[in-house]
């Protein structure tokens, strides 16, 4: 028996058949071990589970700090995780100990576009209350100013982090009528020619921007940078979406904005918890529309997500090029 065939992998979720049977074609070069649940596994099976092991294959939800690299040992020399961000993972931590990780960029960025285009809308334009009113019979007839939002049209957007996802909401809104469109990062983007945009300091984004939609990853940078110093900065008038991560937002202070009216509107497709409790303050206002984390949620998406992180579990394991590798 050759040491590749003594290989241990730790999957810790049922993921999709796509990428099962990657990893089950590799049974001979490893030995697969999978939480199978549609559910998160426990910490305790996570650090029981990863012990030996030479591969992880993780989800976001699954934190892999040093309490996991500790109980996986020495032998861990790949981590791929089934997302984009890579927030959940300590990253100094497992670069200091020299192991490699695999992630998936490109291939959720047109369905987490898709579906941060669908939240604007639904947010701006209220669909979730006009679906409500029709049902609990709030609809009586017709009236000039009844369940009246914001248009595209004309408007000016503002994208914070224009990134591989940023630049494909960038270019989904602008066929919409969207006037300006205005960005902000670390650096200004060359790619941001294609949508005509502009980099502009945070401050000028927040005060011009109808609609200011967060994109970027989460960083110590960007840990709380929705604050209410943030919210003060927006029109009364503008929305405000979220398809990046959670901790970006302090929800506090969200909350007390769309409470007092200093920002008209909040659509959210990630929240901090995640599921956010049902009796979350944020759930009782009428102009918070909040998704279940389901940006890269097409069957499509789903597939090739777990297709390459098999993929790049294997490459790791096998010490060759990954499809896709996090430099760190
Ligand atoms: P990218 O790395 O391509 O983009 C991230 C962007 O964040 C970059 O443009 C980067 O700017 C920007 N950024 C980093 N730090 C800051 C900062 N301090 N201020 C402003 N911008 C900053 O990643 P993707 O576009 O592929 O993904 C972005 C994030 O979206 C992921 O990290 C993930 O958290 C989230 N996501 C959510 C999904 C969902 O289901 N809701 C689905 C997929 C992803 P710069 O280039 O200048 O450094
Ligand atoms: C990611 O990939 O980071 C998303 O949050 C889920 O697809």
């Amino acid at each position: 028996m050759s040491a590749q065939q003594t290989m241990k992998v730790f999957v810790t979720r049922r993921i999709p058949q796509e990428g099962m049977k990657i990893l089950q074609k590799a049974a001979g070069m490893c030995n697969l071990s999978v939480w199978d649940s549609d559910e998160p596994v426990p910490r305790a099976e996570l650090l029981n589970g990863v012990a030996g092991a030479h591969g992880l294959l993780c989800l976001l939800s699954d934190k892999i700090d040093t309490e996991v690299l500790d109980a996986a040992g020495p032998n861990l020399k790949v981590i791929s995780t089934l997302s984009v961000g890579f927030d959940h993972l300590a990253i100094d931590e497992i670069k200091k100990r020299g192991i490699r990780v695999g992630y998936t960029p490109d291939v959720l960025t047109d369905a987490t576009a898709e579906l941060t285009v669908a939240l604007l809308l639904a947010t701006a334009r209220r669909l979730p209350e006009g679906v409500e009113e029709v049902k609990n019979g709030g609809w009586s007839t017709w009236k000039p100013l009844w369940l009246c939002g914001y248009g595209l049209s004309g408007s000016t957007v503002g994208v914070i982090g224009l990134g591989r996802i940023g630049l494909a909401i960038a270019r989904r809104l602008k066929p919409f009528g969207v006037k300006r469109l205005l960005y902000t990062g670390r650096q200004p983007k060359p790619q941001a020619q294609e949508v005509e945009g502009e980099y502009v300091p945070l401050d000028t984004l927040l005060s011009e921007s109808d609609f200011v939609v967060v994109s970027c990853s989460l960083t110590p940078e960007t840990q709380s940078l929705c604050d209410q110093t943030f919210f003060s900065k927006m029109k009364k008038t503008a929305i405000f979406i979220n398809s990046s991560r959670g901790a970006v937002v302090n929800q506090e202070d969200l909350f007390k904005a769309l409470g007092s009216g200093q920002i008209a509107a909040a659509g959210l497709d990630v929240t901090t918890p995640e599921p956010l409790p049902t009796d979350h303050p944020l759930l009782t206002l009428n102009n918070c529309v909040v998704l279940p984390h389901i940006g890269s949620a097409t069957y499509t998406t789903r597939g090739v997500m777990a297709e390459l992180s098999a993929n790049n579990l294997l490459a790791g394991l096998r010490d060759s090029e990954m499809p896709s590798e996090l430099k760190l």
